[in-house]
């Protein structure tokens, strides 16, 4: 079994229970986020995106747990030069890590470091952890190519934006759903900050209401798949 916790915002952490990974860190400075940097124990951080709320805590969690950064080359290469340990990679190229496998998809957005760095492409991250596969969309717009990503990767978890402005509204995040057919659906980034105000249990209903299983979860909630 995978256990999947939710810290709110974009923040994911996946236990399989030899190893513990965490994606988007994003916790001080979250105000959803119902533990601080100082508790997170992991092995290994997966990071979507330069931008401060994904990016996060990414590089103290790092060094504090000797864990691995995993990210596209030049957000590895930023992480590596404040000290943390690394593994570079790039969209659609996948790597076996002692846990399992991570591949980097495409991400419609932007890319930079809170000091304006650039941190290459914004990327979305299929992590394969103990034969369950969750697909992270990172912070995106819809795109065509999420229906190639579910046919060559079958999704058993789905973790999907939903708060619009930056990323995927509702409505264009049940179209995602759609084209990438997983088994299970979770939706993020929503109600961190005003200007993504969104109703989850809509999301949940629309996506029910074509077929698909899926879930609102609280902060510090925990499933298992
Ligand atoms: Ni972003
Ligand atoms: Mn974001």
């Amino acid at each position: 079994m995978l256990k999947i916790t939710y810290y709110g915002h974009s923040v994911f952490l996946l236990n399989d229970g030899k190893y513990k990974l965490i994606i988007d860190p994003f916790i001080e400075g979250n105000p959803l986020s119902p533990v601080r940097e100082k508790d997170i124990v992991v092995d290994y951080i997966v990071v979507t995106h330069g931008h401060g709320d994904h990016l996060g805590d990414s590089v103290s969690i790092a060094k504090r747990n000797n864990a691995t950064i995993i990210a596209v080359n030049e957000l590895a290469n930023y992480v590596a030069a404040k000290g943390a340990k690394a593994h570079n990679m790039h969209i659609g190229g996948s790597y076996n890590f002692p846990f399992g496998k991570v591949k980097f998809t495409i991400a419609h957005h932007g890319s930079s470091s809170a000091e304006g760095t650039y941190t290459g492409e914004p990327s979305g991250a299929l992590v394969t952890m103990d034969n369950k596969t969750v697909y992270h969309t990172g912070d995106t717009g819809l795109f065509a190519d999420m229906k190639l990503i579910g046919e060559m990767n079958p999704v058993d978890l789905m973790l999907v934006p939903i708060g619009d402005n930056f990323t995927m509204g509702i409505d264009d995040a049940v179209k995602a759903v759609e084209l990438v057919n997983p088994k299970f659906v979770i939706p993020m980034h929503y109600n961190t900050f005003p200007v993504i105000k969104a109703d989850p249990d809509l999301f949940v209903k629309k996506i029910q209401d074509k077929g698909y299983e899926g879930k609102v979860l609280g902060f510090g909630e925990t499933i298992e798949i």
